[in-house]
């Protein structure tokens, strides 16, 4: 059983339950900081890619954004896994958040900051909002007696414990939630007063409905907080954790690891010195496995600390493999920097946010990959590019005019129903793409811009612009708005693609000539010819042609289950 002696202080717990409102120009997003135990894997790529898009969505809508990510280096099992490779453990973390950052650059992940926790700057901030909470009388000393997961770094009510064998056939016991073995341990170390926090932390939720999201995490968390919440230990003895920052005034220990990890978020914000202009705008997006330290320890610190909760905290699912967890003892870890060698860096990123749920796991196969890519950006995107672009269709290689009087209801129009569906469809995308990346649902925004792109080459079929006659001068005219139509699509999925999938974007968008200049969100105005405005790209030549947008891929020999092969498009 856990226990708790101490004395604690009957403190008057000033919080702050409601942030207060962000300017409208600042968006700060996080990623959790990694662990440096282990290499980089596809899950830890997964966390990265969602905020990037996010953040890469800000800018694109004029936002200052800020985007922060980078390592968590304190703690036992980075000590005991540098000493286990010989290695001082500042050399061995820099050595791993290397490779961290490595794939980062590989996978276009465009942060704005990357922090260390064993950056002198972070050290500083720690050490202050440790002062913070201790003047604040909300840190005693007491000993801590409880089981406790080093993998996990937590610590665990008997209830979140359970019997299991290891792998010799040895009793042991586990985390029931990530299945880690966990160990007895008594110590005499300092205390949070969390105790104090279930009310302030419920009035912060009842009044923030939208601050965990999705919802299911936000009723998990409400429900968590309808038992009573034991202190918490947050330092281990300096005898047992070296790798760490020692607490202000007692060297003898350590600030616990996930304290010290979750003020990350602060040191990129500024502080101890002015923060509050990107605090109060800060979101979280974590996988689910550290919600509980996100959603209830964090914002309990920072309440105690008198500071504001962040407004977001936006969870994830998480990556399996064969239905299993991705871990190196079932070998089943993906290595993203091979994937991303394989797919290309905006292949695997596709693949992630396209198929990438907030709400449930998602099972990962090379197959699947394949299959997904092949149809969705090679040949429906990449081949509706080809076929608008191609010099037997457009052989001035310019954006052709659009003749309004063609398109109209009526007796002299040559456009149906469905093509009115079309822009109907096209017109109302970028909201609701907007939308579904906001809210951290890049599948549904991809699905979105999918669904469209499949509309427009059904367009494009059912006209067979290629059948009509440029010598005749309706069909002339004819053809140039259908490929007018169809490029002013295409440009509008350009730029909705950019926060997923910058490369491929900016390749398509160069072919189209459209100006670096031309890509905000603001310049999402569909096709103003229908609209009686002036298109400015109406006339303008083409960019060069650089090949295929996205090439097919070939399954391997050496890949689980093959995906049908799809005849190649001309
Ligand atoms: N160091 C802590 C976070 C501290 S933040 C103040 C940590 N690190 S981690 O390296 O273990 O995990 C980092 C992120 O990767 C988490 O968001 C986690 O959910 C995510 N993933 C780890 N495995 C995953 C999958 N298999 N699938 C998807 N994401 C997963 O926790």
């Amino acid at each position: 059983m856990s226990t708790y002696q101490g004395y604690p202080h009957r403190l008057d717990v000033r919080h702050m339950s409601t942030p207060p409102p962000s300017d409208e120009e600042h968006f700060f997003i996080t990623t959790p900081i990694f662990y440096v135990n282990a290499s980089p894997h596809l899950g830890h790529l997964y966390s990265a890619v969602t905020a990037d898009c996010l953040h890469r969505y800000k800018l694109l809508q004029g936002f200052k954004s800020k985007f922060s990510t980078g390592t968590d280096e304190h703690g036992l099992k980075i000590q005991q896994a540098a000493e286990s490779a010989g290695k001082d453990p500042l050399i061995f973390c820099t050595d791993v958040s290397e490779r961290f950052k490595r794939l980062f650059v590989q996978c276009n992940i465009s942060y704005t900051d990357y922090i260390r926790t064993s950056d002198p700057v972070h050290r500083r901030a720690v050490e202050r909002f440790w002062t913070v909470l201790q003047d604040k009388g909300l840190i005693y000393k007491g000993s801590y007696e409880g089981w406790y997961s080093m993998q996990d770094e937590s610590f665990l009510t008997p209830s979140q414990v359970a019997d299991a064998l290891d792998s010799s056939g040895k009793d042991i016991k586990i985390s029931l939630d990530s299945g880690h073995k966990v160990e007895w341990m008594k110590e005499e170390n300092y205390m949070f007063r969390l105790s104090a926090f279930r009310r302030p932390l419920l009035a912060w939720l009842r009044g923030n409905p939208g601050a965990i999201q999705p919802e299911r995490f936000y009723q998990d968390v409400l429900q968590w907080l309808q038992e009573e919440l034991p202190d918490l230990s947050v330092s281990r003895q300096r005898s047992r954790l070296q790798w760490g920052v020692p607490v202000p005034g007692d060297p003898q220990q350590t600030v616990y690891v996930w304290l010290d990890a979750l003020v990350n978020y602060l040191t990129v914000a500024g502080y101890p010195d002015a923060h509050a202009q990107w605090w109060s705008s800060a979101h979280h997006v974590i996988g689910k496995d550290i919600l509980k330290f996100h959603a209830i320890y964090w914002p309990a610190f920072l309440l105690g600390a008198g500071l504001p909760p962040p407004r977001t905290i936006c969870v994830h699912s998480h990556w399996t493999v064969g239905g299993k967890k991705m871990s190196k003892s079932v070998g089943n870890v993906v290595d993203p920097v091979e994937k991303s060698g394989r797919f290309g860096t905006d292949g695997l990123r596709y693949f992630l946010l396209r198929q990438g749920v907030p709400d449930s796991d998602c099972d990962y196969n090379d197959a699947k990959v394949l299959k997904v890519l092949n149809a969705e950006l090679a040949d429906s995107l990449g081949g509706l590019l080809n076929r608008c672009t191609a010099p037997a269709l457009n052989p001035a290689q310019r954006y052709p005019p659009f003749c309004p009087e063609l398109f109209a209801a009526g007796s002299g129009g040559r456009a149906t129903a469905d093509d009115w569906r079309l822009l109907e469809a096209v017109h109302g995308l970028p909201a609701v793409v907007g939308r579904h990346y906001e809210t951290l649902h890049a599948y549904k925004a991809l699905e979105a811009v999918g669904g469209c792109v499949r509309l427009t080459n059904g367009f494009v079929q059912r006209h067979a612009p290629w059948k009509l006659d440029r010598g005749d001068e309706g069909d002339r005219r004819w053809l140039d708005t259908l490929l007018h139509v169809a490029l002013e699509c295409l440009r509008t999925y350009g730029l909705l693609l950019q926060p997923a999938v910058p490369e491929t974007a900016h390749r398509l968008l160069c072919r189209l000539g459209v100006g670096p200049g031309e890509r905000s969100w603001s310049a999402l105005s569909f096709l103003p010819r229908a609209r009686g405005m002036a298109c400015p790209f109406e006339g303008r030549a083409l960019g060069a042609d650089c090949g295929l947008l996205f090439s097919r891929l070939e399954p391997l020999d050496t890949d689980d289950r093959k995906p049908k092969r799809t005849l190649k498009r001309a």
